[in-house]
């Protein structure tokens, strides 16, 4: 084998084997014997829907995604849909599972150039499964908008409302709701996107402090820190680059931060769910999360600048996944089929105001 760097072309990761899977964490999912559609064509005829801020849901809204959840977590875990079949899906290709025998070391989708379209294909069939549940393909996921310092309620950067009430709408056990959360990230406290600390009362003064740290943070990975799509997306990796070479700025900071602070310190395993890669898809703010950081790469590459622009390297557009679709099929999709939201997946992002573009410069 030719030892070739991680700038030069070499060969892009092929669709995992599901026998191929290491169960040490119980993360595989089913079926163990796979198959799957080869040629998997995206719905353009889905209607275009778009995706809102999670702390302005109206009721009808919030209704209709808690029907969602509810249904969700009561599919059989026979099918690959299910509610503990999507988190082991997450588990297993962000917490090593998968073995390619010609790669060194175990697969996964972080640290790299696949986490942010890795997540992208996760949440939209995510989002597919969830209307096809509810039998309205007009259907969006919501973005919890972490990155939005305003200091009026309902406040953004703190676990928006609908995740918080463990019986909205009179419901023995919200279907939002999940146990394993830091009480510390509830409002009216807020985030620091940048560090995650011991839980201490938040008076004005250290709110409008993280307030201010916060967009200067955000200022930086989007803008200053991330004048090119490496230092945005992640290092390369391919079948012969080693796992885990370097995040993303985003994902480095706040996407770690969020799920750190978001999990649950106190919990028999620490800082489940949403704080450990195994366990975090099973909060289901975690898919709200992951919705507003898909929403910053569609931001990233409408800032000024010649630069920002989506890699191009062949061995990216030819990196390969395997999903469950709404049917609780596998299909298999490649990187090259995640750039275009809006005329592939047929979804767009709420226009909001990016504040930290002028308040953290
Ligand atoms: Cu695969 Cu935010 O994690």
């Amino acid at each position: 084998m030719s030892s070739r760097s991680s700038t030069v072309q070499g060969l892009p990761f092929p669709i995992p084997s599901f026998n191929n899977c290491n169960n040490f964490e119980g993360c595989c999912p089913p079926p163990y014997n796979q198959t799957f559609k080869h040629f998997y064509k995206f719905d353009t005829k889905l209607p275009m829907r778009t995706r809102r801020p999670a702390h302005l849901l109206d009721d009808a809204y919030i209704a209709k995604y808690q029907k969602a959840y509810e249904l969700l977590r009561a599919l059989p875990d026979s099918d690959g849909r299910s509610w503990k079949n999507q988190a082991k899906l997450h588990c297993a290709y962000c917490d090593t599972a998968f073995f390619f025998p010609e790669a060194i070391g175990r697969f996964q989708v972080h640290y790299s150039w696949v986490f942010f379209p890795w997540h992208r294909f996760f949440l939209y069939f995510h989002e597919r499964i969830l209307a096809k549940l509810l039998n309205d393909d007009t259907f969006a996921l919501p973005f919890w908008e972490w990155d939005n310092q305003t200091p009026e309620p309902p406040l953004a950067n703190s676990l928006p409302e609908v995740y918080v009430n463990p019986t909205y709408q009179n419901y023995k056990e919200s279907s939002l709701y999940d146990v394993n959360r830091n009480p510390c990230a509830y409002p009216p406290n807020i985030m620091d996107l940048q560090l995650v600390t011991e839980c201490v009362p938040q008076t004005p003064g250290l709110q409008a402090a993280l307030r201010g740290s916060n967009n200067r943070l955000m200022y930086n990975q989007m803008v200053t820190g991330a004048p090119v799509n490496r230092l945005f997306f992640g290092e390369a990796y391919r079948l012969e680059s080693w796992p885990g070479l370097g995040a993303g700025t985003i994902e480095a900071f706040p996407h770690g931060t969020v799920h750190d602070w978001t999990g649950d310190p106190s919990a028999k395993v620490p800082t489940s769910d949403m704080g450990l890669f195994r366990f975090s898809a099973y909060d289901p703010v975690f898919y709200a999360h992951h919705g507003n950081i898909d929403r910053l790469w569609e931001v990233w590459k409408s800032l000024p600048g010649d630069y920002r622009n989506d890699i191009t390297d062949p061995d990216y557009l030819n990196t390969e996944f395997l999903f469950y679709d709404e049917n609780g099929d596998l299909v298999k999709v490649k990187i090259a089929q995640a750039l275009d939201i809006g005329n592939t997946f047929r979804y767009n992002y709420e226009n909001v105001s990016n504040s930290w573009l002028q308040e953290g410069s």
